[in-house]
């Protein structure tokens, strides 16, 4: 099985270029279902996640082609509306063609995801949203199964802001008659770059980006063409990473804004941030002050930068607290940081972080996709040799990190 080799104590120097971000290219791809004409989109990153969706859309009878760095998706003969348990089973995010088949086709059929990793994550809200939209909807044999003629515009309220029961109910209303108000919706930037791409194929939206979304149903979409907005959990990945490194880099592809307060973070650590239209620089040239942090919907910090975040808090000056409220079993990294000597004790959904000089370099197994990323920024500031097994996590939704280290000056290698 691969794994990745890491040799730490080096700082990080140069630019790197962000790949297309893995949680917003999966609604993007998704919401081709909504319409019989083409949808071209482009800076879609090569990951695993992505080969799954492409092909969950092939097997409901989407066309693909792949051409000149650009998907063509047409699902002008779909023909199938269930989504199998062999393809939700490894990626939750196939939950989002509930909305586009319910909407388009009047029938979907999916399987329920089930628990994962980090936590059970069900998806009571994108059902409840389905069903004030006047979806018929019950359970059987492990699957959900929702009917429904046109859907019909209603005001929703999440109890929480779900990222993908905004986005998924946001692209059942899109097709639904009148108008539907959504209340207590996600923030997140993934949601304005798929309600960008709705609106380029004829969609009437606004709000997106905000608490309150405005959409005025349409009877039919067109073809649109669109670009995937950068990652902002890889921005923020390298970004924390040559905090704990020392050095200079600059992170182009993303607006700084797209990444909430995690860069205000990295200066209250110590960190000098340069922020530009399209990218910032982070410079590094002491050890890192210990900052608390929770996690919360955006803008707040991100739950998908927590365990690179506690990485860097391994080795920072002082303690720092790292509550974890958006998922309630996300510190399954702690042990593995703690095989590097990291100092930490988990009580509550606080883990209490105390910063060590030096981590020191061990075989370590990553156990999902952001903990295998702070499994490489611990390798990265410790000394000697980190071995991080089980780096298939990682490739769910890391494009060729590696080699974007590498290119930075990092000694890192995979092994296969
Ligand atoms: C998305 C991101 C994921 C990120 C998460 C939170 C994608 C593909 N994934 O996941 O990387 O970590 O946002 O920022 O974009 N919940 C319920 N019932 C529901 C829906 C959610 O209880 O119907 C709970 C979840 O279990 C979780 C919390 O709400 O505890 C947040 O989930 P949500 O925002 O929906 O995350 P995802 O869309 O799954």
């Amino acid at each position: 099985m691969d794994c990745i080799d890491v040799y730490g104590g080096r700082p990080l120097e140069g630019d790197v270029i962000l790949s297309g971000a893995k949680n917003a290219a999966l609604p993007l791809l998704i919401a081709s279902l909504l319409t019989d004409a083409v949808i071209e989109l482009k800076h879609v990153p090569d990951l695993k996640d992505i080969r799954t969706t492409l092909a969950l859309l092939q097997h409901l009878g989407v066309e693909i082609e792949h051409r000149a760095g650009a998907y063509r998706l047409s699902a002008a003969n779909v023909a199938c509306f269930e989504a199998p348990y062999e393809l939700v089973s490894t990626m939750r995010a196939s939950v989002l063609v509930l909305g586009p088949l319910l909407a388009r086709f009047g029938q979907v059929k999916v399987s329920l995801p089930g628990g994962c990793a980090i936590g059970a994550r069900p998806i009571q809200y994108h059902l409840m949203g389905l069903e004030k939209l006047g979806a018929e909807i019950w359970l059987e044999n492990g699957y959900v199964i929702a009917k429904a003629n046109r859907l019909k515009g209603t005001t929703i309220r999440f109890d929480f802001p779900s990222v993908g029961a905004t986005e998924n109910i946001l692209m059942a209303a899109v097709l639904a008659e009148g108008e539907t108000v959504l209340e207590n919706c996600a923030c997140e930037p993934e949601i304005v770059d798929l309600a960008n791409l709705l609106i380029k194929m004829g969609a009437y939206i606004t709000g997106a980006g905000t608490s309150t979304i405005l959409i005025r149903g349409v009877t039919k979409l067109h073809e649109a063409t669109h670009a995937v907005m950068g990652d902002r959990i890889e921005a923020g990945t390298f970004a924390l990473a040559v905090c704990g490194t020392g050095g200079a880099i600059r992170v182009m592809g993303i607006a700084p804004e797209a990444l909430g307060t995690l860069l205000a973070v990295c200066e209250q650590c110590g960190a000098q941030v340069e922020r530009f239209e399209d990218g910032f620089g982070m410079k590094a040239t002491e050890r890192m002050r210990a900052a608390s942090i929770t996690t919360e919907p955006y803008p707040g910090f991100p739950t998908d930068m927590q365990a690179q975040f506690m990485a860097l808090m391994s080795v920072a000056g002082g303690r720092s607290y790292i509550t974890e409220t958006i998922f309630e079993n996300r510190f399954m990294h702690c042990s593995e940081l703690a095989r590097l000597g990291a100092d930490i004790s988990v009580g509550g959904g606080i883990a209490t972080v105390r910063g060590v000089p030096a981590l020191s370099g061990a075989e370590v197994m990553a156990t999902d996709l952001r903990a295998s990323a702070s499994l490489i920024l611990g390798g990265l500031f410790a000394h000697g040799c980190t071995r991080v097994n089980r780096i298939y996590h990682l490739d769910r939704g890391y494009e060729r990190i590696e080699e974007k280290f590498r290119a930075l000056g990092a000694r890192i290698e995979r092994r296969i």
